[in-house]
């Protein structure tokens, strides 16, 4: 079939998504478009994540996931799915590239990342909630109760991390995200971790590549549909799909 413009019909994706997820599913279209995904998708029940970085994703997604939302978007699948209105989504801006080459070809931090932005950042790419504190400067965020992150562009001196280390203390433990540090000593420090930026980023990531394609080869087994389930004979991963989960962990309430 030939889709004009191609856009595509809601009842295709909605046959789509019927035959490879559940409610409360969640769903990524990240060419989003007209945003049809995401609308046939919240009409059934799923969550939902779509990425456009046209203007359309203001002019033309925003207003239409609206009307899904108030009720008033009678077209599509809304009558096939009893679909009446409801729910709701946050609308989030990309920040821009953390990294970039400098004049001599180095990865370094984007000029325009400020010291709250950066430790944002990495507290993003260690898995650690940014929530600094107001009472110790090298509180930036935390990942459980005793272990913390403090990021700066600082160098620091062994003086300097063996006085964050007696702070510290022996009940819990603190990676230092630095640009470089004196490393005479440092391993005696053991309730400190110490990363230097802009290489823990780059060890965690890639960058300034034109395809970020996801790996296929790399997701779980895939299971027969039951036999009792009418749709088609598909396959979807399995539940245990960590591969994905943890892709969508910090989304999941939204
Ligand atoms: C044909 S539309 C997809 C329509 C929709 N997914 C559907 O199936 O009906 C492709 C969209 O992808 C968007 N796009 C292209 N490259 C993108 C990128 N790197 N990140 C986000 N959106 C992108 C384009 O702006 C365009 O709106």
């Amino acid at each position: 079939m030939l889709f004009p413009n191609g856009k595509k019909p809601e009842a295709l994706i909605r046959r789509i998504i019927g035959m490879c997820t559940q409610p409360g599913d969640l769903v990524l279209d990240s060419f989003a478009g007209s945003g049809t995904t995401g609308a046939v998708a919240h009409k059934m029940g799923r969550r939902w994540i779509m990425v456009e970085l046209g203007d359309h994703a203001k002019t033309h997604i925003v207003p239409r996931l609206q009307k899904v939302i108030d009720g008033t978007d009678k077209g599509g699948v809304t009558e096939a799915t009893g679909w009446k209105g409801g729910g709701g989504y946050r609308f989030a801006r990309l920040a821009p590239s953390l990294m970039e080459k400098d004049a001599w070809g180095n990865w370094v931090i984007r000029a325009e990342y400020n010291p709250a932005m950066l430790a944002e950042a990495m507290c993003k790419h260690f898995n650690y909630t940014y929530a600094p504190s107001t009472e110790h400067f090298w509180m930036h965020g935390h990942s459980s109760e005793t272990s913390y992150i403090y990021v700066t562009t600082n160098s620091l001196t062994g003086a300097q991390l063996r006085a964050l280390s007696d702070e510290v203390g022996e009940h819990r433990s603190l990676l230092i995200c630095c640009s470089a540090y004196e490393e005479a000593g440092t391993s005696a420090l053991s309730n400190l971790t110490i990363r230097k930026i802009p290489g823990a980023v780059l060890d965690r990531c890639e960058w300034g590549k034109d395809d970020y394609s996801l790996k296929i080869s790399s997701l779980p087994m895939m299971q027969e549909e039951d036999e009792d389930d009418a749709s088609p004979a598909v396959k979807r991963p399995g539940k245990a799909d960590t591969t994905t989960g943890d892709l969508f962990a910090d989304e999941a309430e939204g």
